[in-house]
């Protein structure tokens, strides 16, 4: 048997990695500015997080939710603790796409609606619903065009309340930050028409934090620096640094009842055992204020750069826009510079995601081989 070719694949094999520095097979170090699609948060190989894995691993790694597990409450509330998002209860599962599903699922369960608003270059995951709310037709099988999807232009009040005004939408999703589509921000006048809209009409707000979620921003989630509360939220990547986990939390106002939602693996020891070790090294390393506060750092610097058109993003997840192609430049990066970064559906747009304990000393380190590539 071979692969199903889906992925094309850049000529790098990485057998170890420590911190922000990826080893590959011939001992050559590569930065990690991407961290695996904004997956590694608290660096790679973390000894904390190895140390708990191991240890969760030694005892059980896994059973399933018909049983207790202490360690899934634990989970929900050290999250709910660092997150200030307390009024929340969580629903684990296994990635991005099935957190964006399951909070779908709930909002329609919750109002009796269908009709989702969904924003132009949103990306949303791959599974049913998930990529019906996905502005992006290629990865639609007929299927998935089933759904009842509209998409809107980001920022327009407008067209968003004409459509709610039609009575027949269950839910918003959008993303804090566009990830994928290249890091465009909704306003914050945008961010609190749209909640308070929802609010009076029972549409269901779901914010997407599956990228822009645990600490990326500088805060625990992106949509913490509008001031709004959405009813749902949903998380994965950062949050078991690699592990496989997704999570929703869903507002207390929306009440659970058995059988709604169900998964096999979900919310597994070791899983949770993940998610706990990232929670304890973000509150022990201060590492929100760390992407935060690089995150300045690294805008600054990039805006300095007279190629750099505009730059996007808030924290530790930027993008930088030129007005060239990226492609060529990302793969002078790796295979010259020995630098990960990513692109975007914005081919203009090279996307930063390092891990949130990334050093200054790096980022200085990225800018003087990034500047090499842009001068030849
Ligand atoms: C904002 C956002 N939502 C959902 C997903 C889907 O996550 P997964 O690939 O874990 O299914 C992604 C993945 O890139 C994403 O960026």
């Amino acid at each position: 048997m071979e692969l199903f070719d889906v992925y094309p694949l850049y000529e790098v094999t990485p057998v170890s990695a420590k911190g922000s520095v990826v080893t590959d097979n011939k001992g050559e170090e590569y930065l990690d500015f991407y961290g695996g699609h904004a997956v590694i948060s608290i660096g790679h190989s973390h000894p904390h997080y190895i140390k708990r894995l191991k240890e969760q691993l030694d005892k059980i790694g896994f059973y399933s939710n018909a049983v207790q597990n202490p360690l899934q409450v634990q989970l929900a509330h050290k999250l709910g603790k660092l997150s200030g998002c307390r009024d929340y209860n969580l629903f684990m599962c296994n990635s991005g796409a099935e957190a964006n599903e399951n909070a779908l699922k709930m909002a329609s369960f919750q109002n009796g609606k269908e009709r989702i608003l969904a924003f132009k270059n949103s990306f949303h995951g791959r599974t049913s619903a998930a990529v019906a709310t996905t502005d992006d037709e290629k990865i639609q099988a007929p299927i998935n065009k089933q759904q009842k999807v509209t998409f809107l232009p980001l920022n327009d009040i407008r067209a968003l309340q004409e459509e709610i005004a039609k009575g027949d939408v269950c839910a918003v999703i959008l993303e804090a930050i566009q990830g994928v589509g290249g890091l465009d921000e909704p306003t914050t006048e945008f961010y609190q028409g749209m909640a308070k809209l929802c609010k009076e009409n029972q549409v269901i707000l779901i914010a997407d934090e599956v990228q822009s979620g645990f600490g990326r921003t500088g805060l625990f989630f992106g949509f913490q620096h509008h001031g709004i509360h959405p009813d749902i939220i949903t998380i994965a990547k950062g949050m078991g640094n690699g592990f496989p986990i997704g999570g929703v939390l869903i507002h207390n106002s929306i009440k659970a009842t058995y059988g709604l939602l169900g998964t096999t693996f979900g919310g597994n020891h070791l899983a949770c055992a993940a998610a706990l070790a990232v929670l304890e090294v973000i509150e022990k390393e201060n590492l929100l204020h760390n992407a935060a506060e690089l995150g300045m750092y690294f805008k600054k610097k990039a805006a300095a750069i007279s190629q750099v058109k505009r730059v996007k993003g808030r924290g530790l997840m930027v993008g930088l826009e030129f007005d060239f192609e990226v492609s060529e430049i990302r793969k002078r990066l790796i295979y010259r510079q020995h630098i990960f970064t990513g692109g975007a559906k914005d081919k203009h747009v090279l996307r930063i995601l390092p891990a949130l304990n990334i050093t200054k000393g790096q980022l200085d380190l990225f800018f003087e081989k990034l500047k090499q590539e842009l001068s030849t």
